[in-house]
């Protein structure tokens, strides 16, 4: 019986999780991109001729991040930022403050699930560390 609800409360709590975070559609996520204008710093892949130079090529650093890093620069930037070496020319969390209306969960899932795809080989998320 015990093992039972343990089992039960172990499969209500994942639930949970999961609806927290429901995945995100990439083929929006590439509309909001465009839309979010976050091409005007990053890069999305070398070959990406229309990206700015301000900030890092994203399917370079799509393979190093979790999603959930990925998902922490747009909900918390200026945490991520600290953790940089030295403060970028053209901070993104200055840039998704001054948006009107803010990035919405729906936009933050799809952007997270677009990023991933940049990634040179698009794959599960890699272990978290
Ligand atoms: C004002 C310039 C600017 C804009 C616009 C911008 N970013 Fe950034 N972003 C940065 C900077 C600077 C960093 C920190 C990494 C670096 O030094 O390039 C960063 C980091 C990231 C990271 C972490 C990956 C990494 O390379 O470390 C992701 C993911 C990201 N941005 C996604 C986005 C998305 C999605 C948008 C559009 C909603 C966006 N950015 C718009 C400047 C910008």
């Amino acid at each position: 019986m015990r093992v039972f609800i343990t089992t039960l409360v172990a499969a209500a709590l994942s639930g949970l999780v999961l609806s927290a975070q429901t995945p995100g559609d990439a083929t929006k996520g590439k509309t909001t991109y465009t839309e979010r204008k976050c091409g005007t710093c990053h890069r999305t892949t070398d070959a990406d001729q229309t990206g700015g130079k301000l900030a890092t090529v994203l399917g370079d650093t799509a393979g190093k991040l979790s999603d959930a890093d990925i998902r922490k620069w747009l909900t918390e930037p200026a945490a991520m930022e600290k953790s940089l070496p030295k403060k970028p020319p053209m901070p993104m969390s200055a840039y998704l403050k001054s948006l009107n209306p803010p990035l919405s969960q729906t936009e933050i899932s799809n952007l997270v699930a677009y990023v991933r795809t940049l990634a040179p080989k698009a794959g599960p998320e890699p272990a978290s560390r």
